[in-house]
């Protein structure tokens, strides 16, 4: 398999960790054995080679603060987008920043690969909470795979359980904790730490967006709720559409007063029918502290699913990080590849 890399930052990078860590291991249980032919990055430059690149040699190049074409002559001119449009590769790993007001460029990277017949795995959440259908639909025109575990709760099973694990069953409801970094910033303040260094720590730990007021506004979490709904559904609306509060306007006082309630600020997100109609929404809540979601803390997230079939299935593991995040985007691959 022949993979390309649009986006080396955190994410990306920590996908390469574990391609180089797991690659006896991909060929020796699953057949898979696989060559880098391109990365693009917007900060840290571009190569290009069809003979493939030394993944390990990239990773050490950009992790002491230098750029990829250092490593070789076969340095990239172009915009990423030229280079998907040049590559031959079967597999486009997209983990650019996420715009969730425009969905770009990582819309404009995955229309493309899907448009070359690449198949794409991506963690942008973006380019689902707007596009959806639009690019599921274009992938199943051009019989490739489109895959996105990562948007919804970093490697911790979501998308694809329901897609494949519970598959046949029709949901009623969807609630969750679905923002690592606000969850994170919770908790530490109860701790009794700032929310300025608690947030400047969950940046520093790989868990906030490249400009982190997508996730404390709640705009994270909505594009999630917003994949969910139309993935559940086949809701139309756009992340907007839905009302959305972040975490701003809790302060440490507000933590405490809860508290001495026996309650939690928890934000939450759902999505919910009403008739034919989808709904959906994101702010914070007092959580008794007896009930279960009141119990996740960190970076952590969790979602309950109900359905008519199995009432609530809940699944608690990692929302955010570097290899929590770069592990969906090799759990998609895997499943690429098996295929
Ligand atoms: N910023 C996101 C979070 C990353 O904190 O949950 C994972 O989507």
């Amino acid at each position: 398999m022949r993979l390309i890399f649009i986006g080396f930052g955190t994410v990306g990078q920590g996908l390469a960790e574990l391609l180089l860590k797991k690659k006896d291991e991909l060929f020796s249980k699953y057949g898979i054995d696989y060559s880098v032919v391109g990365i693009a990055d917007k900060l840290k430059g571009s190569i290009l080679d069809p003979q493939g690149i030394d993944l390990a040699a990239a990773l050490k190049v950009v992790q002491s603060g230098g750029y990829l074409y250092e490593l070789s002559s076969k340095k990239f001119e172009g915009e990423a987008l030229e280079m998907i449009t040049a590559v031959d590769a079967e597999v486009m790993f997209e983990a650019t920043y996420t715009d969730i007001k425009t969905g770009e460029p990582a819309t404009s990277h995955i229309r493309n690969a899907l448009e070359r017949n690449m198949n794409v795995v991506t963690t942008n959440k973006g380019p689902l909470a707007l596009y959806y259908q639009e690019l599921a639909e274009l992938a199943r025109e051009k019989k490739v795979k489109f895959l996105f575990e990562g948007t919804v709760m970093s490697g911790t099973p979501v998308l694809n359980l329901l897609r494949e694990t519970l598959a046949g069953s029709t949901v009623k409801e969807v609630k969750g904790i679905l923002n690592g970094t606000t969850n994170y910033i919770l908790t530490r303040m109860e701790e009794g730490l700032s929310y300025d260094d608690a947030l400047k720590k969950a940046q520093e730990l790989g868990y906030a967006e490249a400009v982190p007021d997508a996730d404390v506004l709640g705009w994270d979490a909505l594009a999630k709720v917003t994949i969910l709904a139309k993935v559940i559904f086949g809701a139309k609306e756009r992340p907007f559409d839905f009302p959305c509060e972040g975490i701003t306007g809790i302060s440490a006082a507000d933590i405490f007063e809860a508290k001495s309630r026996n309650k939690r600020f928890k934000l939450i997100g759902k999505i919910w029918r009403e008739g034919s109609i989808t709904k959906a929404s994101v702010g914070p809540e007092e959580v008794d502290l007896s009930h279960p979601l009141a119990g996740i803390m960190g970076a952590t997230n969790a979602i309950t699913i109900t359905s008519y079939e199995l009432g609530d299935v809940t699944v608690v593991g990692p929302g955010a990080g570097k290899f929590e995040t770069g592990f969906s985007m090799l759990v998609d691959f895997i499943n690429i590849a098996r295929e």
